[in-house]
């Protein structure tokens, strides 16, 4: 009997419209057996102040318990400027704090990006890897997953690129088999 595992999700993009949340979404239809994924929200993560993380709000409580109670984490980010967009960098700087208490600790994540340009986020996912080293986080690094030029990739909002979905399919597979090792 394979073990259950509950994967927390979540996008570095707030757009209604994100075609990261788009991915997350063709994510969850492509899960394996015994798999649970649960897309999470960032918009209610207040922007970071040192001075209250021994205080944290609410909203960041949630957020790193969430973390820390899933046996994996997927990541889809936008790239901006070249990097990580601030809204998920501000997500991951609260929940690595305070210091000695890193929701990420050890965790099993596989990020993916989509983006209107031709390199499909790479860059941002190279920035995001270096972070998650600091943070010691078991990252998947086959398959990668770049959807780019993202606006021809999707329908209504679903993506229906075959080769895409098959890619995420793959990753999502490959952090399935991280977290059951780590899990046993
Ligand atoms: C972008 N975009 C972008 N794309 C890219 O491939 N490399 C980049 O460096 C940037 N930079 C960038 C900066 C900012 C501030 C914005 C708003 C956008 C375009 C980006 O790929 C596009 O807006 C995606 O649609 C964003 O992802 P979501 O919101 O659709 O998930």
């Amino acid at each position: 009997m394979e073990q259950n595992i509950k994967i927390l999700g979540f996008a570095g993009s707030l757009r209604a419209q994100s075609f990261n949340r788009g991915i997350l979404n063709a994510a969850a239809q492509l899960l394996p057996e015994h798999v649970a994924l649960e897309i999470y929200e960032l918009n209610d993560i207040p922007v970071f102040n040192q001075d209250q993380e021994n205080n944290i709000p609410p909203a960041v409580t949630e957020f790193k318990n969430k973390i820390k109670s899933a046996d994996a984490i997927l990541i889809a980010t936008p790239e901006y400027n070249y990097s990580v967009p601030g809204v998920l960098k501000n997500a991951i700087d609260w929940a690595s704090r305070p210091y000695g208490d890193n929701s990420f600790e050890g965790k099993p994540v596989a990020i993916m990006s989509a983006s209107t340009g031709m390199l499909g986020g790479a860059r941002a996912q190279y920035h995001l890897r270096q972070s998650f080293v600091f943070l010691n986080v078991q990252t998947v690094n086959r398959p990668e997953v770049m959807v780019p030029f993202a606006r021809d990739k999707f329908q209504d909002g679903v993506l229906t690129d075959e080769t895409s979905r098959k890619k995420i399919a793959e990753l999502v597979a490959a952090l399935v088999n991280l977290a059951r090792i780590l899990k046993k």
